[in-house]
C-alpha cells in the first residue's frame, strides 16, 4: 500500500479560544499536532505525511517531524488547506490518501486501519462514522421547533477520510463549493462513499470542554 496522509492543522482554533493555533496547543505535555503525527507515524502502510500548518509556524513545526513528513502552509478554509496538502503530493507515486483533522489527536490505530482496509478492498472513498445518540430537531432562528428528524439513518462523521488519490484530486478539481468534509466532494461527483466504524476517541477537540476531556483521557 502506498498511502499518504494529509494532516490539516492550519486552523486558528477560534472556538478553543487560546489565542494560538489549535494544533500548537499543549495536550499533556506535547502539542495536539504532535499527538496526531504520532497516531499515523508508526503505521507500516503510510509512506508520507504532509502537515498543512499555519503559515507562521511552518519552520518550527518542520523541525520536529519524522523524516517522511513535509510541511506546507495552509489556506483560509479547511478545504483550501486540503487542496494545498494535495498539491504537495504532486509528482509522488502514491495510490491512496487519508485526510485527517489534526484536531483529532487521539484517533485509535484501529480506525486508521479500518479506513486503509476498506481502500485496500477497492473503495474509492471511505469515512469513519458513529451513530447519532441524541434526538435531532430542526429549529427556527427564534428557537422554536420545526420538526424532529428521523435519527436511524443519520451518522456523525469523523476523520481520517480515505480516498483513491486520483478520486480526491478529481473531486477537488470539480468544485469550488466549500464543504466541511472531503467525502462530500466525492459524493457530489456521484461516486460511492463507504463507511467504516468510527470511535468516540477520535473526537475533534473544538471547545475548551473537549480539551479537558482529552487531558483526562491521556492522563489515565
Ligand atoms: N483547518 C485547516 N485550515 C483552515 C481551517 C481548518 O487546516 N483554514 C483544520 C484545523 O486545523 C483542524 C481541522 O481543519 O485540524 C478541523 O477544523 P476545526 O476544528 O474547525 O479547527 P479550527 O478551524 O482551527 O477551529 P475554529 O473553527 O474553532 O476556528
Ligand atoms: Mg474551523
Amino acid at each position: 500500500m502506498s498511502v499518504a496522509v494529509i494532516l490539516v492543522a492550519a486552523g486558528t482554533g477560534e472556538r478553543l479560544g487560546r489565542g494560538v493555533p489549535k494544533a500548537l496547543v499543549s495536550l499533556h505535555g506535547r502539542t495536539i499536532l504532535d499527538w496526531s503525527v504520532a497516531a499515523f507515524a508508526g503505521h507500516p502502510d503510510i509512506e508520507m505525511l504532509v502537515v498543512v500548518a499555519p503559515a507562521a509556524s511552518c519552520e518550527s513545526i518542520a523541525a520536529g517531524l519524522p523524516p517522511h513528513a513535509r510541511v506546507v502552509a495552509g489556506g483560509p478554509s479547511r478545504q483550501e488547506s486540503v487542496r494545498r496538502g494535495l498539491a504537495a503530493l504532486a509528482g509522488d507515486d502514491l495510490e491512496w490518501v487519508l485526510v485527517h483533522d489534526a484536531a483529532r489527536p487521539l484517533v485509535p490505530a484501529a480506525v486508521i486501519g479500518a479506513v486503509i482496509g476498506a481502500l485496500r478492498d477497492g473503495a474509492d472513498a471511505v469515512i469513519p462514522v458513529l451513530p447519532v445518540t441524541d434526538t435531532i430537531k430542526r429549529v427556527t432562528d427564534a428557537g422554536q421547533v420545526r420538526e424532529t428528524i428521523e435519527r436511524a439513518s443519520l451518522c456523525r462523521v469523523q476523520t481520517p477520510q480515505g480516498f483513491r488519490l486520483a478520486v480526491l484530486r478529481a473531486a477537488q478539481a470539480a468544485t469550488t463549493a466549500e464543504l466541511t468534509d472531503d467525502a462530500g466532494l466525492v459524493e457530489a461527483l456521484g461516486l460511492v462513499v463507504t463507511t467504516v466504524p468510527g470511535d468516540e476517541a477520535a473526537f475533534k477537540i473544538t471547545t475548551p470542554y473537549d480539551l479537558r476531556l482529552a487531558e483526562l483521557l491521556v492522563a489515565r
